[in-house]
């Protein structure tokens, strides 16, 4: 694996893989990768990508002035060590002078899909995503780029991203990876001491619950996101930011429940913010 620091390093490589014929696929990390951010290493390649490059930047601008940009878990070794087992090509490593020199004040704002739930508890922060998305689909120029479901409405908003900016490239998504108990992998889960890991599986047994009524033919949005917050308070201790019902499309609350939906939630434990999704196929 090759270790890149500099955006010229990264065209180089990638202009050299080209050469040779390579179609090159791409997966943005913030990095302490698990389980779920590998599984995108092999999802790009199912997409076709044969030369694949993993970026590692913790991107101050999508975090909120509140939120825990300085203390977010970092370890450039470990990462190092699977990628280089996962085989991957390339990882670009960039400081924040690197990606933000002095006096860049450019910025794409998305609207639309990243207004409702993320984006009204954490403003700007998809904003940030767009950004540093875009910066990296320009410095790396992949031809597949994959994103994980987890982070659902993320998904939604590089899609708008890439449609609107009208970016050469296709993307693709992976599915959530858990841990056995249900709780999504995530680098955040490293910030949970024992008793909060214990209770983080409620956000996905609540997600379940919300499921589990909409099969039984409960088709009516308060009732089931009141369910789910029953299952979160019966926990204690665990704090629901919002835990909703919504079309996948848009985000909002569906028309009505002929359609494919989404549940989704963030919760927090102490100080650690988790979120988590799943989709509701369309009723037979
Ligand atoms: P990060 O949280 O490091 O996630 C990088 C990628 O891994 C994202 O596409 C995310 O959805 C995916 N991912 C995280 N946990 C996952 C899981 N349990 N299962 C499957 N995929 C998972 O998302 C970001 O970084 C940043 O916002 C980024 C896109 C890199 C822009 O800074």
């Amino acid at each position: 694996m090759k270790l890149a620091r500099t955006i010229e390093e990264v065209r180089d490589a990638v202009r050299t893989a080209r050469m040779h014929g390579a179609s090159i696929g791409f997966v943005p990390t913030m990095g302490f990768l698990h389980e779920g951010h590998l599984s995108l290493v092999d999802v790009a390649r199912d997409a076709g990508a044969n030369f694949v490059v993993v970026s590692i930047f913790v991107n101050p601008r999508q975090f909120g002035p509140n939120e825990d940009f300085t203390r977010y878990p970092r370890d450039e070794e470990r990462d190092s060590a699977l990628l280089e087992g996962a085989n991957v090509d390339l990882l670009f490593l960039p400081d924040v002078d690197t990606m933000y020199p002095r006096g860049a004040t450019t910025a794409i704002s998305v609207g639309g899909v990243a207004a409702p739930l993320e984006g009204a508890r954490r403003p700007g922060h998809f904003d940030g995503v767009a950004t540093v998305v875009a910066k990296l689909f320009n410095i790396v120029q992949p031809d597949v780029a994959a994103f994980g479901r987890k982070d659902a409405q993320q998904c939604a908003v590089i899609e708008r991203l890439v449609r609107d900016l009208d970016l050469p490239l296709r993307l693709v998504f992976g599915e959530t990876i858990r841990e056995h108990d249900g709780l999504a992998k995530s680098s955040r889960n490293s910030y949970l001491d024992a008793s909060e890991r214990a209770k983080a599986p409620v956000l996905h047994r609540a997600l379940r619950a919300g499921e589990e009524a909409i099969t039984h033919g409960i088709a009516e949005v308060a009732g089931i996101e009141r369910l789910m917050h029953r299952v979160v308070e019966e926990e204690g201790g665990v704090e629901v930011d919002y835990l909703a019902v919504v079309d996948p499309s848009t985000f909002e609350a569906p028309a009505d429940f002929e359609r494919e939906l989404l549940l989704a939630g963030a919760v927090k434990l102490g100080r650690t913010r988790l979120i988590d999704n799943i989709r509701v196929p369309r009723s037979a």
